[in-house]
């Protein structure tokens, strides 16, 4: 298949991507390696995709360091390092490749810079998306999976979450843009009959997590005898979902659009078990043979309380299957973290 991957420099997209090669998919990445945070652990991405440890690479400027890895995975796929915002770039893609499907993950992700920089929020996960769905619309690419997030969910007292639940209080301007793709890609599917498949992921960690997300943070931290900061009493809880897992849904999702018209379903990507955010810390802990050294602050602003996804639609037409107990992802993420040599990265 001709696969248009928006977003795959980042931490889901280059785990997918390196199975869409395996898989033998003529694959054109797009990402403009945006500075939400350093776009360093992207070039690691990249050349673990390459199949590169990424401790022997030598860093200089960014644009260089672009350039090299452009010339790197070239071999493997195109990079195309364009912002989709920019319509006039975008279109030109489109012209150039007769694309079969369209996996779009490319967004600025996140609750709590999504409070601090609405606007851009606002441009790249809805304007973005919008431009993919017209220029989809125009070159006659009608199947998308769209990468939607937990976070619509906002505080739903209801566990765990189904699909079915009612997402009309979302409580961060990040979740917001999630819920109105997720309806504008309804739009597009309804009228222009578009097969769509919203898969809403829950906390994804695993090899190449973002240096945002606490499980890497903490990590970082414990491993240099920081101190890390629990915001609340400790008692909140995540649905964290290992990237492999998160990787095989889509992945499995791409028959589902491929094979049916005109379908649109929402569907929950996640482990079915939410761990504490005091046992996280604990698995971390162990995994380092270290002890943290805490400060405990109020909770943030548009965080929520509890994650906890009912994947009963994901294992009925997806055949999902998710498989990863939660400290052998921990310990997956330290062998990355470690072979890697990550820690230089923070610095
Ligand atoms: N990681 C999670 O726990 C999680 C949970 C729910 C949903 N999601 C969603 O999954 C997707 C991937 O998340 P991730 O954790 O891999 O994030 P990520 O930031 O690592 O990946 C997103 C990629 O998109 C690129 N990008 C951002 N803006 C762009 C633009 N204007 N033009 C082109 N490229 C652009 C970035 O450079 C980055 O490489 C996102 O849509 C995110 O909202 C992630």
């Amino acid at each position: 298949m001709n696969i248009l991957l928006t977003g795959g420099a980042g931490f889901i997209g280059s785990n997918l991507l390196k199975l869409l090669l395996a898989e033998k998919h003529n694959v054109v990445v797009i990402d403009n390696f945006v500075d939400n945070y350093d776009y360093k652990f992207k070039i690691v991405n990249l050349l673990n995709v390459c199949g590169e440890n990424a401790d022997n690479f030598s860093f200089h400027s960014k644009m260089e360091d672009i350039s090299s890895i452009k010339k790197k995975i070239g071999k493997l796929c195109s990079l195309v390092t364009i912002d989709i915002c920019d319509k006039f770039s975008l279109e030109k893609v489109f012209k150039q490749n007769e694309f079969d499907l369209v996996i779009h993950l490319a967004a600025l992700a996140g609750v709590r810079p999504s409070i601090e920089m609405p606007e851009s929020y606002i441009d790249v996960n809805i304007l973005g998306t919008l431009n993919i769905l017209e220029l989809q619309k125009k070159y006659n690419c009608k199947k998308i999976i769209f990468a939607s997030s937990s976070s619509v969910y906002g505080n739903n007292r209801e566990i765990p979450f189904s699909e079915e639940h009612s997402v009309d209080k979302v409580i961060s301007q990040y979740a917001f843009t999630k819920k109105s793709c997720e309806n504008l890609i309804h739009v597009y599917s309804h009228l222009y009959n578009f097969s769509a498949v919203m898969l809403r992921f829950f906390t994804v960690y695993g090899p190449g997590q973002r240096p945002d997300l606490a499980i890497h943070k903490f990590f970082n931290k414990i491993y240099n005898d920081e101190i890390i900061d629990i915001y609340g009493d400790g008692s909140s809880s995540r649905d964290y979902t290992y990237v492999d897992d998160i990787v095989a849904g889509i992945y499995n999702s791409c028959d589902l659009v491929m094979s049916n018209d005109s379908i649109y379903e929402i569907i929950n990507l996640g482990e079915n078990t939410s761990i504490g955010l005091n046992e996280m810390v604990e698995a971390i802990e162990s995994a380092l043979n270290k002890v943290s050294i805490k400060r405990n602050l109020p909770m943030m602003p548009g965080d929520v309380d509890c994650t906890f996804a009912d994947i009963e639609k994901a294992r009925n037409i997806l055949k999902y299957s998710p498989s990863t107990i939660f400290s052998d992802g921990i310990r997956t993420f330290k062998n990355w973290y470690i072979s890697n040599n990550i820690n230089r990265l923070w610095k």
